[in-house]
Parts: C-alpha cells; sequence; structure tokens
C-alpha cells in the first residue's frame, strides 16, 4: 500500500475503501450482480482494515467496519446431472484453432485426407442452464453449478417464453437439453429502466441480469423478467436422434427450440475461421452479447472417441473476442502471496470501465514482468480483459509519467508480518516465500483453497470467513473446519452473524463431511497437484489410506518400490512426485492430514463409466505403435472405462497392450508372466 502520511489522508482513504465495500455488498446480496470478483473484493476488505487497524480513530463511525461479507446462497435444492455439464477451453487468435484441430487430428489418428468438419456456433453471454423432458414433458431445469452438480431452477426456467413445456411425440422419451439463458441488450436496458423508476437496483450487464433473473427464490419474479434461451448441446438422452452436431441442432429445432441462426457447418478448420470473422463483424449489430465463437467436431462418434479432458471435452473450443481495453492510473503495486508462497505483484488502479466491467485490479505476473514493462507506481497503463480471465496491465503511456516516478523495487521479503525471505529459484520467474507452513499468508490461502469450489467446495465459508475466522483462531488448519459446531455459540455472537446464518454455515459443513478422496488430495493444495493430477493419485491408490502408506513409504526412501510405483503413474514426473514427498516428509502438513482424516469419511475414488468393464481396476501399459488409434486416445478409453495406465511393466502390471515394434516391454513382461495382447484383443476387451 503507498504509504500513508497524515490523519487527513487515511481518513481520505478510509472513506473511498468503506464506500466501495458498502457499494460492493450491496451489489452482491441485494442484486446478485457483483461487478469484481472474490478476490479483488477480498483485496478492497484487506486493504481496508490493514488501514483501519493502523488508525481507529478515522475508521470506526465508517460503515465498513460494520458491514458481514457473502453469506450462503440458500433457497435452492441442489440436482446432480447425469451427464457432467461441461466448460469449454479457449482459443485466442487463429493458430490456436488451428492447433486445437491438429490435436484432434492426432488424437483420432487420422489420415491426412481426411477433413475435420466443425460447427462454429456463437459463445453466448449467459448462464447455462440443463432442462430434462421425459416423455416428452419438460421434468427438470438445473443450472451448471460445479458441473455436476447444480441448482434445482424447475419453476422460474417454466417461465421462460422461448422454453417449450411439451415435446413433439418424435423427440426421445429421455431427453436432456442444454443451453444458455441470456437477455437481449434493449430487454437488458428497459428492464433496468423499470427498475429504476420504481426504486429496484439496476444491473451492471444483461448476463448479471440474466442470472439474478433467474435465482430468484419467488419464481413469478422470473417470469416478469424477459428471458431467453438459445439450445446448443444435449445431455442425457435415451436415444441420440443424429450422428453430427448439425443434424442434433436441426432436431433440436424441429422440437420447438430456439437454436442460435449464425450457426454454420464448415468443412475444414479454414471456413470454420471464416465464419469467426463473419461472426465478429455481425457482433455489434445482434440483440444480445456473445463472447466468442465455439468450434464442435461435428461428427458425432469422434465427439464420442475424443471425450473429456479435465473439465472440458477435447471435441469443443472457444474461440474468444479479441480483449477489451482501457487506460487508467496505478495508484499502488502491492504483493499477494499464494498458498505455495508465489509472490505476485498487482496493480492497484483507479477504477476503469472495461468490456462492463469495473476494474481496480490487474495483474502483474511476476518481477521481471514489471522490470521487463517498466511499470511504475504513478503510470497510466492499458489495461485489459478477455471474458473470465483476470485483468492485465498491457503497457505503459509514456508520456504520462509523473516526472519524479521511480522504478518499482520488488521485495525480497516475504509482506507477511514475519517478513520471512523471499527467493527466486535458477529458471524461475516466480519469487516465492521461504516461511512455508510458518508463513501465515500462505497458511490463509491454503485454508481457502481448501474450501473452494472445486476443493470441498464448502457453502457459506467464502474467501472473507476464511480470512476474519484464522485471524480470530477459529481455524489455524483444515481439521478446524470440521469442529466449529464446538463454537457454535461464539459465532452466533459475531458481528453479522445470527443463530440462523451460523447453522446454514454448519450445515454447509457437516454436508461435506464425506468427500471424495481425487478432492480431498486436490484440496490439500500441494504444489503442482492440481485436480487431474489428484483424480490420477486418488484412481491409483484408491482410499486415502493406502495412498498415505504409499506416499509415506515412497518418502522414507526413494529406492522403495512405492517410489517406483508413484513415478510409474503415466502422467506423474519427479516433480510432481518431489512435492507430494516433501508434504509427507513435513510433520506440520503430515500432522495436518492425520487431523482430517480424522474428522472426515473420506469416500474410495469411484471410477467415471459406471458400468462393469473388464479392465476395471487394472493396471495396463500401452507399447509399441498402435494403427487404429492414437496412444493418447487408448490411454483415454482405457482410464475412462476405470484401469490405471502405467509407463512402465512392473509385476504390478496387469495387461500390456503391444502395437507394432513393441520392444523391450512386451519382452519384459513376458518374463515376468504378465499378460500380453495385441490392439484387436485391446479393442475387444475395451468395447470399443
Ligand atoms: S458448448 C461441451 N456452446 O460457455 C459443451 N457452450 O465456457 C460445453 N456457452 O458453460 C458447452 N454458448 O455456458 C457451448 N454455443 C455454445 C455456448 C456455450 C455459450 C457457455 C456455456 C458453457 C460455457 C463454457
Amino acid at each position: 500500500m503507498a504509504e500513508i502520511a497524515s490523519n487527513d489522508e487515511a481518513r481520505r482513504e478510509l472513506v473511498r475503501l468503506s464506500d466501495l465495500i458498502i457499494e460492493h455488498d450491496a451489489r452482491y446480496h441485494g442484486r446478485d450482480d457483483p461487478t469484481i470478483s472474490d478476490t479483488e473484493y477480498d483485496d478492497l476488505r484487506r486493504q481496508f482494515d490493514e488501514l483501519a487497524a493502523r488508525y481507529p480513530d478515522q475508521a470506526g463511525d465508517l460503515a465498513a467496519t460494520r458491514s458481514i461479507g457473502a453469506e450462503a446462497g440458500a433457497g435452492f435444492a441442489k440436482v446432480a446431472h447425469a451427464r457432467p455439464m461441461l466448460s469449454l477451453g479457449n482459443a485466442f487468435d487463429d493458430d490456436d484453432v488451428r492447433e486445437f484441430v491438429a490435436r484432434v487430428r492426432r488424437f483420432l489418428s487420422l489420415d491426412e485426407c481426411e477433413e475435420v468438419a466443425l460447427v462454429a456456433e456463437p459463445k453466448i453471454d449467459g448462464l447455462s442452464a440443463s432442462l430434462r423432458y421425459e416423455a416428452g414433458q419438460l421434468a427438470r431445469g438445473a443450472t451448471r453449478g460445479d458441473g455436476a452438480v447444480g441448482e434445482d431452477i424447475t419453476r422460474n426456467i417454466r417461465t421462460v417464453s422461448d422454453i417449450p413445456h411439451r415435446l413433439p411425440g418424435t423427440a426421445p422419451d429421455i431427453l436432456e437439453v442444454r443451453g444458455e439463458i441470456y437477455m437481449r441488450k434493449e430487454d437488458f436496458l428497459e428492464l433496468n429502466r423499470a427498475q429504476e423508476q420504481s426504486g429496484g437496483r439496476s444491473f451492471a450487464n444483461p448476463r448479471n441480469a440474466a442470472a439474478g433473473s433467474v435465482r430468484q427464490l419467488d419464481a413469478s419474479v422470473t417470469a416478469s423478467r424477459p428471458l431467453r434461451f438459445f439450445a446448443y448441446a444435449l445431455g442425457e438422452v435415451s436415444q441420440v436422434p443424429a450422428t453430427s452436431h448439425w443434424d442434433m441442432l436441426e432436431h433440436l429445432k424441429g422440437w420447438g427450440f430456439a437454436t442460435n441462426p449464425l450457426a454454420e457447418r464448415c468443412p475444414d478448420v479454414e471456413e470454420a475461421l471464416a465464419q469467426y470473422r463473419q461472426i465478429v463483424e455481425q457482433r455489434a449489430a445482434l440483440d444480445y452479447d456473445l463472447d466468442g465463437v465455439v468450434y464442435k467436431v461435428d461428427r458425432l462418434d469422434w465427439q464420442d472417441r475424443l471425450g473429456v479432458a479435465g473439465r472440458a471435452p477435447r471435441w469443443a473450443v472457444a474461440h474468444k473476442f479479441p480483449a477489451e481495453q482501457a487506460t487508467t492510473v496505478i495508484s499502488a503495486i502491492e504483493i499477494q502471496v499464494g498458498r505455495t508462497g508465489a509472490l505476485t505483484p498487482v496493480a492497484r488502479l483507479d477504477p476503469v470501465t472495461v468490456g462492463g466491467v469495473v476494474v481496480s485490479n490487474a495483474t502483474l505476473h511476476n518481477e521481471d514482468e514489471i522490470a521487463r514493462k517498466d511499470v511504475r507506481v504513478g503510470d497510466t497503463v492499458v489495461v485489459q480483459r478477455a471474458g473470465d480471465v483476470i485483468p492485465q496491465v498491457v503497457s505503459v503511456v509514456p508520456e504520462k509519467r509523473p516526472g519524479d516516478s521511480q522504478p518499482f523495487e520488488f521485495p525480497v521479503t516475504c509482506p507477511c508480518p514475519r517478513a520471512t525471505a523471499a527467493m527466486r529459484a535458477e529458471g524461475e520467474a516466480v519469487r516465492r516465500c521461504t516461511g512455508g507452513v510458518t508463513c501465515p499468508y500462505q497458511a490463509v490461502e491454503r485454508l481457502r483453497h481448501f474450501v473452494s469450489r472445486n476443493a470441498l467446495d464448502i457453502e457459506g465459508l467464502g474467501d472473507i470467513q476464511i480470512r476474519r475466522f484464522w485471524e480470530d483462531g477459529l481455524i489455524a488448519r483444515p481439521g478446524d473446519i470440521f469442529r466449529l459446531w464446538e463454537r457454535a455459540g461464539e459465532i452466533a455472537e459475531r458481528e453479522g452473524w445470527g443463530e440462523k446464518s451460523v447453522s446454514g454455515l454448519l450445515a454447509g459443513i457437516e454436508a461435506r463431511r464425506e468427500i471424495g478422496l481425487d478432492r480431498l488430495i486436490y484440496g490439500l493444495g500441494i504444489r503442482h497437484v492440481g485436480e487431474s493430477t489428484a483424480r490420477l493419485l486418488a484412481a491409483n491408490y484408491g482410499t486415502v489410506a493406502a495412498w498415505r502408506r504409499a506416499m509415506l513409504a515412497a518418502a522414507t526412501d526413494t529406492g522403495s518400490e512405492a517410489y517406483g510405483d508413484l513415478v510409474n503413474i503415466d502422467q506423474i514426473g519427479e516433480t510432481v512426485a518431489g512435492e507430494l514427498l516433501a508434504f509427507f516428509r513435513e510433520k506440520s502438513t503430515l500432522i495436518m492430514l492425520l487431523d482430517l482424516e480424522g474428522e472426515l469419511t473420506v469416500l474410495p475414488f469411484a471410477a467415471p463409466e459406471e458400468r462393469e468393464s473388464q479392465v476395471s481396476g487394472k493396471t495396463v501399459v500401452f507399447t509399441g505403435t498402435l494403427s487404429t488409434m492414437s496412444r493418447a486416445e487408448a490411454k483415454a478409453r482405457a482410464e475412462s472405462l476405470g484401469a490405471r495406465v502405467a509407463g512402465s511393466v512392473s509385476r504390478k502390471t496387469d495387461i500390456v497392450v503391444a502395437g507394432a515394434d513393441a520392444g523391450s516391454k512386451a519382452t519384459k513382461a513376458e518374463a515376468l508372466g504378465v499378460t500380453v495382447i495385441d490392439e484387436q484383443e485391446w479393442i475387444e476387451l475395451a468395447g470399443s
């Protein structure tokens, strides 16, 4: 934070921050249309709290000292999606799109002469919904949620005019239609006018207006809002009516759904890029907001084979529109500490609207980036924001630099009260706090990660509550969260809390006392262990006890079988293994895990595909060249059937699939008495 010299200055800054906090509280709670991210909000709070602690006399009467943060969303029942609702990978330019198609070709092992036809369709900027029809009747509507579980919005979506309630007899018996709920620009402006007249609050953009209107507990309010729906995908279906995405869209139209008129079937990637340019040209004249173009592999059999990687399908990609830019002034450069100790410089900006959203922070990435761009406090800079990406500082406007400006000196200590040394490893751009488990800032970040959406996903325990509870000693490590019930009375006494909100919080916590092994591993926040690595580990070790025992054995002796098994898991290399073992060698993190195990019921990993397969639970090694599919496809298929794929053959291998020129792995397998099969036998076994 820029140094504040006098009481007057502190007062001005405190008033400014307090106003912003109150404004964003109102947006978040009252209007369901936040214009800043949770992290940005948290930063405002942090700045305010820090300054208020130093100048209590100047802060005492300000509203922000009494305001509370996000409260648990209540009211909608949860719905598990029969098939996950996916997100999309991004492409930012033509070459990214060409590379996407090249990846598809490699994965499918396509001949050169075979073209990959794509459907190019607008990416609608609304909120996605899944509509379930049973025997032709609209049975349920749900939001995307985390992709696996959404919220039941059946009553609300029934009021959307272009969602049919009944389908013609030609529609499959069970049909889930996915698409985007959105609001037209014109309707959005009209709604805001009406809201203002009636004393209601206005929305920042059509997307927020649509989201806020759908998430109304009173469906009659939703009914009064001009919502619309474009259909673009299927979820569960009893019978797939088409062989291509294009035909599927035609069927949707036939059943009475609105599909986007700008969707186009393109015989190859260059045609798809031409369609993108067409859509860019028409964008401003359209009466709804787009944030890009989605390309989908047209052939549904190819979509099937391509499958899903992580949360996004391999058969589709979103081509984002160019980022929107604006200029503003950097008021300060602050350093944030991540859960793995990385110091990230963040530019505090005079608030500016970029593409319809108010931006007051932008990332400066790292030390080298600041030096390269020579970004200084007081500089006027160009900032940009693309879709949901964190805003960035693009460049400095040199003419506007104040005469007395000084180059930014990157700190060599952690900004936390302990001010531990921060070091840069050779060849790395990132400087890290060396405090490890002793650094309080890292501790809070680890807790935030632990409860975050893709980890434990504890409702009612947002960034703000975590920090407050941590500061006041209610939680020091993850296990403490599950003992918060012991201090319910104390929490209810706190400002902004009451019995009702406490019982909501405790219910949110209890709902997660049973948790999947993959989520737990991810939640531990071990460096380099993201969601897909966590899933891989969960799939390979099955139970938390088996995983812990194996990691401890590997950590004690890297010559052990356990270590060999770990690095033999396909996609787990020495780096990931090193971080895992560091976690298990550190007494405090190990105790943290054991403590958690005492509180939780950790569910063994469930293979994603339900149906029994002959390879589920088996360890498979692929070797040699396969002729009908790529190695990547074979591996993805094996994993989707519940098999583990390993890189080399050992006594623990169950099956070796030997393609042409298999070489030493096949020989070793035979020597160990492991079953060796050829590609054709594998195809029969895997049923592909
Ligand atoms: S396809 C695999 N098509 O974009 C299917 N999504 O970034 C995934 N979206 O959650 C979705 N327009 O809310 C698809 N024409 C379109 C879309 C679209 C908007 C949204 C959707 C999705 C998000 C992924």
